[in-house]
Protein backbone atom coordinates (compact mmCIF):
# COMPACT_ATOMS: atom_id res chain seq x y z
CA UNK A 1 0.00 0.00 0.00
CA UNK A 2 2.63 2.19 1.07
CA UNK A 3 4.77 1.70 -1.72
CA UNK A 4 1.85 2.01 -4.38
CA UNK A 5 1.47 5.53 -2.97
CA UNK A 6 4.83 5.90 -3.17
CA UNK A 7 4.97 5.16 -6.68
CA UNK A 8 1.83 7.19 -7.52
CA UNK A 9 3.50 10.20 -6.17
CA UNK A 10 6.79 9.61 -7.90
CA UNK A 11 4.47 9.42 -11.27
CA UNK A 12 2.77 12.84 -10.10
CA UNK A 13 5.74 14.12 -9.81
CA UNK A 14 7.29 13.16 -13.01
CA UNK A 15 4.20 14.26 -14.86
CA UNK A 16 4.21 17.80 -12.63
CA UNK A 17 7.91 18.53 -13.81
CA UNK A 18 7.70 17.06 -17.84
CA UNK A 19 4.51 19.74 -17.98
CA UNK A 20 7.01 22.35 -16.05
CA UNK A 21 9.22 22.49 -18.41
CA UNK A 22 7.25 21.94 -21.45
CA UNK A 23 5.53 25.18 -20.12
CA UNK A 24 9.51 26.68 -19.45
CA UNK A 25 10.00 25.70 -23.25
CA UNK A 26 7.02 27.09 -24.72
CA UNK A 27 7.72 31.23 -25.79
CA UNK A 28 5.34 33.34 -23.81
CA UNK A 29 1.63 33.11 -25.03
CA UNK A 30 1.71 29.04 -25.26
CA UNK A 31 2.40 28.72 -29.19
CA UNK A 32 5.34 28.03 -31.70
CA UNK A 33 6.04 31.23 -33.03
CA UNK A 34 8.45 33.08 -35.03
CA UNK A 35 9.96 36.70 -35.06
CA UNK A 36 11.08 38.51 -37.73
CA UNK A 37 13.91 41.14 -37.36
CA UNK A 38 14.77 43.23 -40.13
CA UNK A 39 18.51 44.79 -40.99
CA UNK A 40 20.63 45.60 -43.54
CA UNK A 41 23.41 43.00 -42.17
CA UNK A 42 24.21 40.26 -44.65
CA UNK A 43 27.96 40.03 -45.45
CA UNK A 44 31.58 41.51 -44.90
CA UNK A 45 31.47 41.22 -40.92
CA UNK A 46 28.10 42.39 -40.56
CA UNK A 47 26.29 39.23 -41.47
CA UNK A 48 28.85 37.48 -38.95
CA UNK A 49 28.06 39.58 -36.00
CA UNK A 50 24.21 39.16 -36.79
CA UNK A 51 24.22 35.37 -36.69
CA UNK A 52 26.79 34.81 -33.95
CA UNK A 53 23.50 37.20 -31.89
CA UNK A 54 20.86 34.97 -33.69
CA UNK A 55 23.01 32.05 -32.04
CA UNK A 56 22.33 33.20 -28.67
CA UNK A 57 18.66 34.09 -29.38
CA UNK A 58 17.93 30.08 -30.37
CA UNK A 59 19.69 28.73 -27.16
CA UNK A 60 17.78 30.88 -24.89
CA UNK A 61 14.59 30.54 -27.18
CA UNK A 62 14.27 27.43 -28.40
CA UNK A 63 10.57 27.60 -30.28
CA UNK A 64 11.01 30.63 -31.74
CA UNK A 65 11.60 30.76 -35.18
CA UNK A 66 14.23 32.97 -36.14
CA UNK A 67 13.14 34.60 -39.61
CA UNK A 68 16.13 37.18 -40.73
CA UNK A 69 14.77 39.44 -43.50
CA UNK A 70 17.98 41.60 -43.81
CA UNK A 71 18.13 43.51 -47.08
CA UNK A 72 21.53 43.98 -48.50
CA UNK A 73 23.23 47.72 -48.95
CA UNK A 74 25.56 49.20 -46.43
CA UNK A 75 24.25 51.49 -43.76
CA UNK A 76 21.05 50.44 -44.99
CA UNK A 77 20.57 52.25 -48.45
CA UNK A 78 18.06 49.89 -50.20
CA UNK A 79 16.67 48.33 -46.59
CA UNK A 80 15.60 51.58 -45.47
CA UNK A 81 13.38 51.89 -48.61
CA UNK A 82 12.01 48.48 -48.26
CA UNK A 83 10.90 49.34 -44.49
CA UNK A 84 9.46 52.46 -45.42
CA UNK A 85 7.13 50.83 -48.00
CA UNK A 86 6.81 47.84 -45.69
CA UNK A 87 5.36 50.23 -42.64
CA UNK A 88 3.36 52.72 -44.79
CA UNK A 89 1.98 49.44 -45.79
CA UNK A 90 1.27 48.31 -42.09
CA UNK A 91 3.32 45.36 -42.79
CA UNK A 92 6.08 45.95 -39.96
CA UNK A 93 8.75 43.34 -39.22
CA UNK A 94 8.59 42.33 -35.62
CA UNK A 95 11.73 44.35 -35.18
CA UNK A 96 14.03 45.90 -37.15
CA UNK A 97 17.46 47.71 -36.71
CA UNK A 98 17.12 51.61 -36.19
CA UNK A 99 20.18 54.28 -34.99
CA UNK A 100 19.78 55.58 -32.02
CA UNK A 101 18.82 59.63 -32.68
CA UNK A 102 16.70 61.80 -34.54
CA UNK A 103 16.32 58.38 -37.08
CA UNK A 104 14.87 56.72 -34.37
CA UNK A 105 12.88 60.07 -32.61
CA UNK A 106 12.31 62.34 -35.84
CA UNK A 107 11.23 59.22 -38.41
CA UNK A 108 9.71 56.15 -36.46
CA UNK A 109 8.28 57.70 -33.13
CA UNK A 110 7.20 60.95 -34.82
CA UNK A 111 5.43 58.33 -37.33
CA UNK A 112 4.23 56.10 -34.35
CA UNK A 113 5.84 53.03 -35.74
CA UNK A 114 7.30 51.76 -32.64
CA UNK A 115 6.23 50.75 -28.95
CA UNK A 116 7.79 52.16 -25.79
CA UNK A 117 9.96 49.95 -23.61
CA UNK A 118 9.99 51.30 -20.65
CA UNK A 119 8.43 48.25 -18.86
CA UNK A 120 11.61 45.91 -20.20
CA UNK A 121 14.13 48.73 -19.30
CA UNK A 122 12.42 48.10 -15.78
CA UNK A 123 12.27 44.71 -15.96
CA UNK A 124 15.52 43.92 -17.08
CA UNK A 125 17.19 46.48 -15.32
CA UNK A 126 18.70 47.97 -18.50
CA UNK A 127 19.05 51.95 -16.77
CA UNK A 128 21.51 50.55 -14.52
CA UNK A 129 24.06 48.91 -17.36
CA UNK A 130 23.25 51.30 -20.93
CA UNK A 131 25.29 54.58 -20.60
CA UNK A 132 23.39 57.81 -19.68
CA UNK A 133 24.39 59.66 -22.53
CA UNK A 134 22.38 57.35 -25.06
CA UNK A 135 19.14 57.30 -23.32
CA UNK A 136 18.06 60.71 -24.05
CA UNK A 137 18.79 59.69 -28.04
CA UNK A 138 16.27 57.12 -27.74
CA UNK A 139 13.78 59.13 -26.03
CA UNK A 140 10.93 61.26 -26.44
CA UNK A 141 8.20 62.47 -23.49
CA UNK A 142 9.73 59.65 -20.81
CA UNK A 143 9.36 56.98 -23.22
CA UNK A 144 12.16 55.07 -24.42
CA UNK A 145 12.13 53.53 -27.48
CA UNK A 146 14.74 51.16 -28.41
CA UNK A 147 17.43 48.55 -27.39
CA UNK A 148 20.89 49.84 -28.32
CA UNK A 149 23.26 46.34 -28.89
CA UNK A 150 26.29 48.38 -29.83
CA UNK A 151 28.32 51.78 -30.29
CA UNK A 152 30.19 51.75 -33.38
CA UNK A 153 32.51 54.97 -33.97
CA UNK A 154 32.45 56.76 -37.38
CA UNK A 155 35.67 59.01 -37.59
CA UNK A 156 38.01 56.24 -38.22
CA UNK A 157 41.10 56.53 -40.60
CA UNK A 158 42.37 52.77 -41.84
CA UNK A 159 45.65 52.87 -43.24
CA UNK A 160 48.25 50.43 -45.36
CA UNK A 161 51.05 50.22 -42.75
CA UNK A 162 53.68 49.05 -45.88
CA UNK A 163 52.05 51.71 -48.27
CA UNK A 164 52.89 54.45 -45.66
CA UNK A 165 56.49 52.73 -44.77
CA UNK A 166 57.27 52.69 -48.54
CA UNK A 167 56.66 56.23 -48.91
CA UNK A 168 58.21 57.38 -45.46
CA UNK A 169 54.71 58.76 -44.40
CA UNK A 170 53.63 58.63 -40.85
CA UNK A 171 50.08 58.36 -39.60
CA UNK A 172 48.63 62.70 -40.48
CA UNK A 173 47.20 64.11 -37.16
CA UNK A 174 45.96 67.52 -38.95
CA UNK A 175 44.54 67.83 -41.94
CA UNK A 176 47.24 69.96 -43.70
CA UNK A 177 49.28 66.83 -42.71
CA UNK A 178 47.17 64.85 -44.38
CA UNK A 179 47.23 66.85 -47.99
CA UNK A 180 51.10 66.50 -47.51
CA UNK A 181 51.25 62.89 -47.30
CA UNK A 182 48.27 62.52 -49.85
CA UNK A 183 49.90 65.07 -51.97
CA UNK A 184 53.23 62.80 -51.98
CA UNK A 185 51.14 59.58 -52.11
CA UNK A 186 49.69 60.61 -55.56
CA UNK A 187 53.17 61.72 -56.87
CA UNK A 188 54.43 58.35 -56.25
CA UNK A 189 50.99 56.49 -58.07
CA UNK A 190 49.56 55.47 -55.39
CA UNK A 191 45.79 56.14 -54.81
CA UNK A 192 46.12 57.95 -51.50
CA UNK A 193 42.35 57.54 -50.59
CA UNK A 194 39.64 54.72 -51.24
CA UNK A 195 35.74 55.60 -51.18
CA UNK A 196 32.91 53.81 -52.31
CA UNK A 197 29.21 54.47 -52.94
CA UNK A 198 27.78 57.80 -52.38
CA UNK A 199 26.78 57.01 -48.45
CA UNK A 200 30.43 56.61 -47.71
CA UNK A 201 30.76 59.99 -49.49
CA UNK A 202 28.61 61.16 -46.99
CA UNK A 203 30.38 59.53 -44.25
CA UNK A 204 33.56 61.05 -45.47
CA UNK A 205 32.12 64.72 -45.21
CA UNK A 206 30.46 64.58 -41.81
CA UNK A 207 34.01 63.71 -40.94
CA UNK A 208 35.92 66.45 -42.68
CA UNK A 209 33.10 68.79 -41.57
CA UNK A 210 34.29 67.56 -37.76
CA UNK A 211 38.04 67.96 -37.94
CA UNK A 212 37.03 71.47 -39.78
CA UNK A 213 34.86 72.74 -37.66
CA UNK A 214 35.94 71.31 -34.14
CA UNK A 215 33.35 69.43 -31.73
CA UNK A 216 31.07 72.86 -30.77
CA UNK A 217 30.61 74.09 -34.80
CA UNK A 218 30.05 70.67 -35.34
CA UNK A 219 27.25 70.34 -32.89
CA UNK A 220 25.64 73.71 -34.07
CA UNK A 221 25.26 72.76 -37.19
CA UNK A 222 22.90 70.46 -36.04
CA UNK A 223 20.83 72.25 -33.45
CA UNK A 224 20.99 75.63 -35.71
CA UNK A 225 23.66 77.42 -33.61
CA UNK A 226 26.19 76.95 -36.77
CA UNK A 227 25.36 79.34 -39.66
CA UNK A 228 25.51 76.34 -42.72
CA UNK A 229 26.26 79.90 -44.53
CA UNK A 230 29.07 81.03 -42.43
CA UNK A 231 33.10 81.20 -43.63
CA UNK A 232 33.86 78.45 -41.07
CA UNK A 233 31.24 76.04 -42.78
CA UNK A 234 32.46 77.37 -46.55
CA UNK A 235 36.51 75.97 -45.48
CA UNK A 236 35.09 73.10 -44.56
CA UNK A 237 33.69 72.30 -47.42
CA UNK A 238 36.90 73.80 -48.95
CA UNK A 239 38.69 70.89 -47.31
CA UNK A 240 36.10 68.01 -48.66
CA UNK A 241 36.34 69.10 -51.79
CA UNK A 242 40.24 68.65 -51.95
CA UNK A 243 39.77 65.39 -50.04
CA UNK A 244 37.47 64.09 -52.87
CA UNK A 245 40.57 64.68 -55.54
CA UNK A 246 42.66 62.29 -53.56
CA UNK A 247 39.85 59.29 -54.06
CA UNK A 248 39.92 56.23 -56.85
CA UNK A 249 37.58 57.44 -59.87
CA UNK A 250 35.52 54.34 -59.59
CA UNK A 251 34.22 55.52 -56.32
CA UNK A 252 30.44 55.37 -57.12
CA UNK A 253 30.70 52.22 -58.36
CA UNK A 254 31.74 50.18 -54.79
CA UNK A 255 30.77 48.90 -52.17
CA UNK A 256 32.18 50.04 -48.79
CA UNK A 257 33.56 46.83 -47.94
CA UNK A 258 35.36 47.23 -51.81
CA UNK A 259 36.50 50.35 -50.54
CA UNK A 260 37.80 48.96 -47.39
CA UNK A 261 39.34 46.29 -49.18
CA UNK A 262 41.50 48.35 -51.73
CA UNK A 263 43.52 49.09 -48.71
CA UNK A 264 44.29 46.00 -47.58
CA UNK A 265 45.24 44.73 -50.95
CA UNK A 266 47.53 47.53 -51.20
CA UNK A 267 46.03 49.16 -53.77
CA UNK A 268 45.23 52.68 -51.83
CA UNK A 269 46.37 54.07 -49.19
CA UNK A 270 43.79 55.12 -46.79
CA UNK A 271 40.29 54.81 -45.83
CA UNK A 272 37.85 56.61 -44.14
CA UNK A 273 34.46 54.22 -42.67
CA UNK A 274 33.10 53.24 -39.33
CA UNK A 275 34.83 50.38 -37.52
CA UNK A 276 32.44 47.84 -38.74
CA UNK A 277 35.46 48.08 -41.22
CA UNK A 278 37.17 46.52 -38.19
CA UNK A 279 35.03 43.45 -38.76
CA UNK A 280 35.38 42.91 -42.20
CA UNK A 281 38.97 42.83 -41.87
CA UNK A 282 38.45 40.54 -38.14
CA UNK A 283 36.49 38.38 -41.43
CA UNK A 284 39.15 38.21 -43.75
CA UNK A 285 41.43 37.05 -41.15
CA UNK A 286 43.55 40.15 -40.78
CA UNK A 287 45.35 41.17 -37.81
CA UNK A 288 45.19 45.07 -36.92
CA UNK A 289 48.53 46.50 -36.51
CA UNK A 290 49.96 44.37 -38.78
CA UNK A 291 47.62 44.24 -41.64
CA UNK A 292 46.06 47.70 -41.22
CA UNK A 293 46.54 50.47 -39.08
CA UNK A 294 43.87 52.95 -37.56
CA UNK A 295 43.86 56.26 -35.95
CA UNK A 296 41.16 58.85 -35.54
CA UNK A 297 40.94 60.98 -38.70
CA UNK A 298 42.82 63.82 -39.15
CA UNK A 299 42.49 66.84 -36.89
CA UNK A 300 39.55 64.63 -34.94
CA UNK A 301 41.69 63.45 -32.01
CA UNK A 302 40.11 63.30 -29.00
CA UNK A 303 36.54 62.83 -30.63
CA UNK A 304 34.25 60.20 -30.76
CA UNK A 305 31.84 60.89 -33.47
CA UNK A 306 29.30 57.98 -32.79
CA UNK A 307 26.40 56.27 -33.85
CA UNK A 308 24.66 52.89 -32.08
CA UNK A 309 22.57 50.08 -33.80
CA UNK A 310 19.33 49.54 -31.93
CA UNK A 311 16.19 47.32 -31.78
CA UNK A 312 12.74 48.65 -31.90
CA UNK A 313 9.17 46.82 -31.34
CA UNK A 314 6.96 47.68 -33.96
CA UNK A 315 3.22 48.63 -33.61
CA UNK A 316 1.03 45.89 -34.36
CA UNK A 317 3.99 43.62 -34.30
CA UNK A 318 2.84 40.02 -35.93
CA UNK A 319 4.68 38.27 -32.90
CA UNK A 320 4.95 40.84 -30.13
CA UNK A 321 5.86 38.27 -27.20
CA UNK A 322 8.92 36.90 -29.77
CA UNK A 323 9.53 40.20 -30.89
CA UNK A 324 10.46 41.24 -26.63
CA UNK A 325 12.23 38.16 -26.61
CA UNK A 326 14.66 39.12 -29.42
CA UNK A 327 14.94 42.45 -27.83
CA UNK A 328 15.55 40.62 -24.19
CA UNK A 329 18.70 38.83 -26.09
CA UNK A 330 20.11 42.55 -27.62
CA UNK A 331 19.75 44.26 -24.73
CA UNK A 332 22.04 40.94 -23.09
CA UNK A 333 25.22 40.66 -21.78
CA UNK A 334 25.50 37.28 -23.60
CA UNK A 335 23.89 39.12 -26.83
CA UNK A 336 25.71 42.31 -27.09
CA UNK A 337 29.34 40.33 -26.25
CA UNK A 338 28.63 37.36 -29.08
CA UNK A 339 27.13 40.20 -31.77
CA UNK A 340 30.17 43.41 -31.05
CA UNK A 341 33.76 41.18 -31.13
CA UNK A 342 32.74 40.23 -34.26
CA UNK A 343 30.66 43.06 -35.55
CA UNK A 344 33.34 45.82 -35.28
CA UNK A 345 31.81 47.39 -32.17
CA UNK A 346 31.82 47.85 -28.50
CA UNK A 347 29.33 47.00 -26.61
CA UNK A 348 26.66 49.64 -25.76
CA UNK A 349 25.81 48.36 -22.16
CA UNK A 350 28.98 49.31 -19.63
CA UNK A 351 29.45 45.55 -18.39
CA UNK A 352 31.18 44.22 -21.77
CA UNK A 353 33.85 41.57 -21.13
CA UNK A 354 36.69 43.82 -22.59
CA UNK A 355 38.87 40.67 -23.00
CA UNK A 356 36.98 39.33 -25.40
CA UNK A 357 37.66 42.62 -27.50
CA UNK A 358 40.42 42.70 -29.68
CA UNK A 359 42.82 45.86 -29.60
CA UNK A 360 41.63 48.29 -31.55
CA UNK A 361 38.12 47.63 -29.87
CA UNK A 362 39.67 48.21 -26.53
CA UNK A 363 41.49 51.50 -27.74
CA UNK A 364 37.78 52.37 -29.13
CA UNK A 365 36.54 51.17 -25.77
CA UNK A 366 38.66 53.87 -23.62
CA UNK A 367 37.73 56.08 -26.30
CA UNK A 368 34.49 56.13 -26.20
CA UNK A 369 35.09 56.44 -22.36
CA UNK A 370 37.13 59.51 -22.40
CA UNK A 371 36.86 61.80 -25.50
CA UNK A 372 34.22 64.21 -26.76
CA UNK A 373 31.17 62.67 -28.18
CA UNK A 374 29.21 63.58 -31.40
CA UNK A 375 26.46 62.62 -33.18
CA UNK A 376 27.45 60.99 -37.07
CA UNK A 377 25.03 62.38 -39.88
CA UNK A 378 24.73 59.46 -41.99
CA UNK A 379 23.95 57.34 -39.34
CA UNK A 380 21.10 58.62 -38.19
CA UNK A 381 22.18 60.48 -34.99
CA UNK A 382 22.18 64.20 -35.81
CA UNK A 383 19.38 64.62 -38.29
CA UNK A 384 15.63 63.23 -39.20
CA UNK A 385 15.06 61.20 -42.60
CA UNK A 386 13.94 64.13 -44.48
CA UNK A 387 16.23 66.63 -43.68
CA UNK A 388 19.27 63.99 -44.43
CA UNK A 389 17.80 63.27 -47.41
CA UNK A 390 18.16 66.24 -48.47
CA UNK A 391 21.60 67.19 -47.46
CA UNK A 392 22.22 63.44 -49.24
CA UNK A 393 20.12 65.00 -52.83
CA UNK A 394 22.54 68.14 -52.66
CA UNK A 395 25.92 65.91 -52.11
CA UNK A 396 25.05 63.87 -55.03
CA UNK A 397 24.94 67.18 -57.24
CA UNK A 398 28.14 68.24 -55.66
CA UNK A 399 30.03 64.66 -56.73
CA UNK A 400 28.82 65.52 -60.10
CA UNK A 401 30.03 69.54 -60.23
CA UNK A 402 32.48 70.00 -57.14
CA UNK A 403 30.86 73.54 -57.13
CA UNK A 404 30.96 74.57 -53.44
CA UNK A 405 28.90 77.68 -53.63
CA UNK A 406 26.06 75.59 -54.91
CA UNK A 407 26.84 73.10 -52.55
CA UNK A 408 26.42 75.42 -49.63
CA UNK A 409 23.82 77.26 -50.63
CA UNK A 410 22.07 73.69 -51.21
CA UNK A 411 23.13 72.87 -47.60
CA UNK A 412 21.73 76.28 -45.74
CA UNK A 413 18.23 75.91 -47.82
CA UNK A 414 17.87 71.97 -46.54
CA UNK A 415 18.72 73.15 -43.02
CA UNK A 416 15.76 76.26 -43.41
CA UNK A 417 13.32 73.38 -45.32
CA UNK A 418 13.66 70.49 -42.86
CA UNK A 419 15.89 71.14 -40.03
CA UNK A 420 16.36 73.64 -37.08
CA UNK A 421 16.49 76.69 -39.11
CA UNK A 422 12.94 76.32 -39.90
C1 LIG B 1 25.61 51.65 -40.46
C2 LIG B 1 25.28 50.67 -39.37
C3 LIG B 1 26.44 49.79 -39.11
C4 LIG B 1 26.96 49.21 -40.40
C5 LIG B 1 27.09 50.23 -41.50
C6 LIG B 1 27.48 49.69 -42.86
O1 LIG B 1 24.55 52.51 -40.72
O2 LIG B 1 24.98 51.38 -38.21
O3 LIG B 1 26.09 48.80 -38.20
O4 LIG B 1 26.11 48.19 -40.74
O5 LIG B 1 25.92 50.95 -41.64
O6 LIG B 1 26.49 48.91 -43.41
Amino acid sequence: MKRRKSLSLQILSIVLVSVFLLAACQPAGGEASEVEVFSWWTGGGEAAGLDAMIEVFKEKNPNIEFVNSAVAGGAGTNARAVLATRLSQNEPPDSWQGHAGQELIGTYVKDEKIEPLNFLYDEEGWLDVMPATLIPLISDGGNIYSVPVNIHRANVIWSNSQILADNGISIPTSMDEWFAAMDALQAAGVTPLSMGEQWTAMHLFETIMLSSLGPDKYNGLWDGSTDWGSSDVTAALEAFTKTLSYTNSDASSLSWQDASQLVVDGSAAFNVMGDWAQGFYQELGLEPNTDYGWAPVPGTGGNFQFLSDSFVLAVGAPDRDAALAWLKVAGSKDGQDAFNPVKGSIPARSDGDVSLYNVYLQSAMDDWASNTVVGSLTHGVVANDSWKSEIDTALGLFLQDQDVGAFQAALVAACASTGPCQ
